[in-house]
């Protein structure tokens, strides 16, 4: 059987992929690079997927796919795709986040309406909002900051409904700040770590002093697979790292990590940002057998040599 990853270029969509051809897995990957980052980056992505015989890719967005023909022999999707981006969601931009997100997932989930596949939905922790209380449980009325939120939210109720309405046996994962290698340049750690190496001062939001549940790259995959195989259809999962810090503490590390000083410039708390999350993860410790396992200093330096081999001139 195949499973599909919509978003195969993407951080988490090819690191995904990579695990389940290297688990012998036949994948079809989907990706119809967006333009919000480089295609250059997404290309080295894909580049080790290419080399597996068992690694189709379609470059299409979902909209546009011929659902029954490429759906042949597809027993699980695992939906990355999407407009990424929390605080770049506002104005005119948020029709890019409606079509991508929100009428995307419409269309994958009603392609898969009658079919015995199961989908494997990437939610966020923006969904939350500022809570004020912690940890975040899943049952905790959702109320989103973001434009983006929203649409991570209302595609969430989408798996829900589908579910509920028709069978579809779907499981949407919350991530809480995925970082590692390949991580968006528009992202902290990215854009913070390219920084301190070139010299170059970084931008702060606000004071520091915001938390985060930050999640290794191969966590996050981990809590894919397991959701797959073993999600209870229609739930919801927080996937947090278990390593909530500020990002204040984070830019300590990486500076004694790289052994280089910031250049730190303080800006604007960014509108859509939240303050703080912090992952309850019993229910996908309970359900899934998920355990987060990779320490932040061990993350944090493979991120660093991605970056220094892949990204810096
Ligand atoms: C990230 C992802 O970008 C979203 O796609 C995802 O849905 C979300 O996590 C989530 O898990 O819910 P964010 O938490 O904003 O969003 O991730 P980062 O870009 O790594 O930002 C972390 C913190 O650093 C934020 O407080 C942000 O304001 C701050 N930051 C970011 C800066 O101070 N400067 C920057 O240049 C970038």
């Amino acid at each position: 059987m195949i499973k599909m990853v919509t978003g195969a270029a993407g951080f988490v969509g090819s690191t995904l992929s990579q695990r389940l051809l290297e688990n012998g897995e036949e994948v079809i990957g989907i990706d119809c690079f967006l333009d919000y980052y480089p295609r250059e980056i997404k290309e080295k992505n894909l580049k080790p997927l290419r080399d597996y015989a068992s690694f189709r890719f379609v470059e299409k967005n979902i909209i546009d796919l011929d659902f029954p023909v490429i759906l042949e022999g597809v027993d699980g999707i695992y939906h990355q795709a999407a407009q990424a981006g929390v605080r770049t969601s506002w104005g005119d931009n948020f029709e890019i986040y409606t079509t991508n997100n929100i009428l995307a997932t419409q269309k994958l989930l009603d392609a898969i309406r009658n079919k015995p596949i199961r989908l494997v939905y990437a939610s966020s922790s923006s969904v939350y909002g500022e809570t004020g209380k912690f940890p975040m449980q899943e049952d905790d009325l959702p109320a989103p900051v973001s434009p983006y939120g929203v649409s991570k939210l209302a595609a969430e109720h989408l798996c829900r409904l589908y579910w509920r309405n028709f069978g579809v046996p779907t499981v949407s994962l919350r991530y809480f700040t995925v970082y590692g290698p390949r991580q968006r340049p528009d992202m902290a750690f990215h854009r913070f770590i390219k920084s301190i190496c070139n010299g170059h001062p970084l931008e702060l939001y606000g004071d520091g002093e915001q938390t985060r549940d930050f999640t290794f790259i191969d966590d996050a995959v981990d809590a894919n697979l397991l959701a797959m195989k073993k999600g209870a259809s229609g739930a919801i999962y927080n996937i947090g790292g278990g390593t909530r810090i500020s990002v204040n503490k984070v830019l300590e590390m990486m500076q004694s990590l790289l052994g280089k000083k910031a250049r730190i410039k303080y800006g604007a708390i960014q509108k859509g940002d939240v303050t703080h999350t912090f992952a309850d993860t019993t229910r996908a410790q309970n359900d899934l057998g998920f355990h987060p396992k990779t320490p932040m200093e061990e993350g944090l330096k493979k991120e660093a040599e991605w970056i220094r081999k892949n990204i810096l001139p």
